[in-house]
């Protein structure tokens, strides 16, 4: 067994199942050996690749946008960037690199605020970055992952670049612009799973199982593997410690986080309900942010517009893996309800969105970028992969339409951001809250 599968079995035995959320929690993040402590999970090499880690032109375009609106906000002095969840720091490299082609906006740049768990993953940002190697010293330390750590990026003209576990750490300027990224960051927040019985909402936990037999996953989606070449298959073959089983009665979770009147009567017996209450927690911290430090947001991930169950699963080596097997193994994820984003926000910030990744990017040009990056190269092989990688990021039937953007700005803000457009009459109409479309 797993080092941090023993120490949820542990947990488990010491107090009787846990939530789906401590599970996700420690498996992803514990110092134990959680899964995005071993850094490099992350890549066509490792066991899943994001769309920054496809091509240079989604951080390209990214940074595009977020220059749009510098200019649109009368080009202030003073910017910083700020990543939650920046992985490898592939999508910050491509940003800067971008904007360093856009001099008087590069200028304005005072640094980068990640917001990383990840001792190890600091390190490979710290590299990806070009901060000196001595700077490893004050962002690796395993035992110490709450120790905030600092660099100079000698890659780009010598900003800083600040490590946080948390977006309240991160302190701006007065005068200063924040720009944050939140790349399939959401998706990796954990969940509560909720079950509809006839006299209410059961929780499903996560027991320790002593049987011989291993569960099946749950039913799985085709987001993040989207337009894999493996999306299809399904690993279950590694041996299972857990299993998943229904509260008996109301547990403390299911009364305060279905109290919100959206998961009332609308459920029958049997729905099930996915709920990330840290999500909705983060989403709150990060509008109130963004509106008193005056700055704009981009939440980009896999999801839908409204409440989902049974989109828990996990991910390894390009397969959907049964997510109770070999904790820290592999990446535990769930879609992104935005419509729970939203309502999180709801008085602090205004949302925008979402609109499907594959249009947010075609709006923003995509496809004139990958016409200058085809003319600058003869090699038939390097040309057919860049249009393979946009035809990926872009194809509703790839990652197109299950990845979605959602922008973020203050509450005083004036005016659309690009390139969202106002609700249609159909939006509108829409009920506020819709049904989930699966059990
Ligand atoms: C799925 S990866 C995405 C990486 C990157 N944005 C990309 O798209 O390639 C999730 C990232 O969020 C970080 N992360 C996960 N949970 C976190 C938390 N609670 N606080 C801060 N970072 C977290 C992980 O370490 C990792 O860097």
């Amino acid at each position: 067994m797993t080092a941090v599968g023993k120490q949820i079995r542990e947990a488990i035995l010491a107090t009787g199942p846990i939530s789906i959320a401590q599970y996700m929690q420690l498996s992803l993040t514990s110092p134990v050996g959680g899964y995005y402590t071993h850094g490099q999970v992350f890549g066509r090499t490792g066991d899943f690749v994001t769309s920054p880690e496809i091509s240079q032109m989604f951080g390209e375009i990214m940074a595009i946008w977020y220059i749009l609106h510098w200019e649109m906000m009368g080009r202030p002095t003073k910017t910083r960037f700020v990543e939650l969840g920046p992985g490898r720091g592939t999508l910050m490299d491509d940003m800067l690199r971008a904007a360093k082609r856009f001099p008087q906006f590069f200028a304005t740049i005072q640094g980068v605020e990640f917001v990383e768990r990840s001792p190890e993953l600091r390190r490979v940002q710290m590299e990806k970055l070009g901060c000196p190697k001595e700077s490893m010293e004050s962002v690796k330390d395993k035992n110490e992952p709450d120790t905030p750590g600092s660099a100079v990026s000698e890659r780009y003209g010598g900003i800083s670049v600040r490590w946080h576990t948390q977006l309240e750490e991160v302190s701006v300027e007065s005068d200063c612009v924040p720009m944050v990224m939140a790349h399939e960051f959401f998706d990796a927040l954990p969940i509560y799973k909720f079950e509809k019985g006839t006299s209410g909402w059961s929780e499903v936990l996560v027991d320790v199982d002593d049987s011989t037999t291993t569960p099946a996953p749950p039913q799985t989606t085709s987001a993040r593997l989207a337009g894999s070449p493996h999306s299809s298959a399904s690993d279950n073959s590694s041996e299972c410690h857990f299993k998943f089983v229904r509260s008996r009665s109301v547990t403390s979770n299911a009364a305060v986080i279905l109290r919100d009147p959206r998961f009332d009567s609308r459920f029958d017996k049997g729905d099930h309900v996915e709920v990330s209450a840290e999500s909705a927690r983060v989403m709150a911290v990060l509008a109130d942010w963004v509106s008193q430090n005056n700055g704009l947001a981009l939440i980009v991930d896999y999801g839908q517009d409204w409440t989902q169950g049974d989109t828990f699963r996990g991910i390894r080596k390009h397969k959907f893996a049964n997510p109770l097997s070999q904790p820290g193994s592999m990446d535990l994820t769930a879609d992104v309800d935005f419509s729970y984003l939203r309502l999180a926000a709801q008085g602090k910030a205004k949302c925008f969105g979402p609109v499907e990744q594959g249009k947010f990017l075609l709006d923003m040009g995509i496809q004139a970028r990958l016409k200058q990056l085809l003319q600058a190269t003869t090699d038939k092989k390097v040309q057919q992969d860049l249009v393979d990688c946009y035809k990926r990021l872009t194809d509703p039937n790839s990652m197109g339409r299950i990845y979605k953007v959602l922008a973020v700005l203050p509450n005083g803000a004036q005016g659309m951001p690009i390139p969202f457009a106002p609700p249609s009459k159909e939006e509108l109409n829409r009920p506020k809250v819709e049904k989930i479309v699966r059990k």
